[in-house]
C-alpha cells in the first residue's frame, strides 16, 4: 500500500542455500564451454570414435599420449561434458559418442563439406570471451555515434567486415567456417523435415545468403524454385561462381537498400545483426505480399 514501508526481502535458509549453489553454477558454467573446446583441440571425439566408439579415461589418455599424471583430470573433464550432455556415459564407465559429439569427429561433415568443430573453435575463442567479458566496461560507455556491439568495442573490428579480415584472417576465416558449418549443418534437416515450407513456392531471395550454400540445397531438393542470393559485396566477391549457375542467381548489395524480389524471402542467421528499427526498416525493402519462408535468429 502507499506510504506503507516496503517488507525488507530476508530470504529463508532454504533460500539461501539454493541461491548460493545457484550462484556457483553461473558464476562457473562458462566451464562448459571450455571444455568443449578443451575436448576438440585434444581430439577426443575423435579418438573415441577410433576406439570404437566408447572409451575409459585411461584408454583416451593413451590414445592422446596425454602424460598419465592427467588420467584424474581427463575423467572429471570426461564427466563434466557428459553431464552437459556432449558425451554419454556408461555404466562401465566409458564415454560413448551421442548425436552432438559425432558431430565433433574428424571427417564426419553433415550435408556438406564443412567441419562442425569450426563453430566450437569459434565460438569459444579468446575473441568471443573477450569481448563478453568487455561488456560491463561497455554498458558505462556513452558512445557517440552508433553503438558498436561490445565485441567491435573490445576488438575494433566487427564479425564479418573487412576490419576483421585485418585483425586476424585466421579467426576471420574460422568465424567464416563456423557459419559455413552451421549452413550446410541446419539446411538438411530442415529441407527434411519442413516439406510444406516449400510447397507451391516458385521464387526465393536468400538475403545474406552467404556463398549460396542453402540456396544450392533449396534447388537440388525443389528444381523448380528460382533462388536469389543477396549478400554483401565483400562476400559475393570470394565467391568463385558464376552470377548465375542454374536456378541460382547470385546477387552483390545491401538489403537494407534492395532486396531482388522473390515470391518469398529467407533470413537465416541473420536477424540477430540488428535491432528491432533496423528490421523494420529491412521490412520496407520488400515488395507487398513477399512472404517470410523462415526466419531463424
Ligand atoms: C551469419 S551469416 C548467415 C549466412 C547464411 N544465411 C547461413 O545461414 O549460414 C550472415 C550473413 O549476412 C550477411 N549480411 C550482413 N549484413 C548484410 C546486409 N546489410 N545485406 C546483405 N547481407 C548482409 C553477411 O555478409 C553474412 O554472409
Amino acid at each position: 500500500m502507499a506510504g506503507q514501508a516496503e517488507k525488507v526481502f530476508v530470504p529463508t535458509d532454504d533460500e539461501l542455500l539454493q541461491a548460493q549453489s545457484d550462484l556457483w553454477r553461473h558464476s562457473l558454467c562458462y566451464l562448459t564451454p571450455m571444455s568443449l573446446r578443451c575436448a576438440v583441440d585434444l581430439g577426443v571425439p575423435t579418438a573415441i570414435h577410433r576406439l570404437g566408439g566408447a572409451a575409459s579415461p585411461s584408454e583416451l589418455v593413451a590414445a592422446l599420449s596425454l602424460p598419465a599424471s592427467k588420467l584424474p583430470f581427463l575423467a572429471r573433464l570426461l564427466r563434466q561434458l557428459a553431464t552437459a550432455g556432449v558425451f554419454s556415459a556408461t555404466d562401465a564407465g566409458t564415454y560413448r559418442l551421442n548425436p552432438l559429439s559425432y558431430l565433433l569427429v574428424d571427417g564426419v561433415r553433415i550435408d556438406g563439406d564443412a567441419s562442425q568443430t569450426a563453430i566450437v573453435r569459434a565460438a569459444a575463442s579468446r575473441y568471443y570471451v573477450e569481448a563478453a567479458m568487455g561488456m560491463a566496461d561497455w554498458f558505462r560507455k556513452d558512445f557517440d555515434g552508433p553503438v558498436p556491439s561490445p565485441f567491435e568495442d573490445v576488438h575494433g573490428a566487427a564479425i564479418f567486415e573487412e576490419s576483421m579480415t585485418l585483425l586476424d584472417p585466421e579467426m576471420d576465416q574460422l568465424i567464416h567456417d563456423a557459419v559455413a558449418a552451421h549452413d550446410h549443418m541446419g539446411i538438411g534437416p530442415v529441407l527434411r523435415q519442413c516439406r510444406e515450407l516449400f510447397e507451391g513456392l516458385e521464387s526465393l531471395t536468400d538475403c545474406g545468403g552467404g556463398d549460396g550454400t542453402t540456396a544450392r540445397s533449396i534447388v537440388e531438393a525443389y528444381p523448380h524454385i528460382k533462388c536469389t542470393v543477396l549478400d554483401l559485396p565483400k562476400v559475393m566477391d570470394k565467391v568463385l561462381l558464376p552470377a548465375e549457375e542454374g536456378a541460382v542467381k547470385y546477387v552483390s548489395g545491401d538489403l537494407f537498400h534492395v532486396v531482388p524480389p522473390a515470391q518469398a524471402v529467407l533470413l537465416k542467421l541473420v536477424l540477430h545483426f540488428w535491432s528491432d528499427e533496423d528490421r523494420f526498416l529491412q521490412g520496407q525493402c520488400w515488395k507487398p505480399n513477399t512472404s517470410w519462408i523462415c526466419s531463424c535468429w
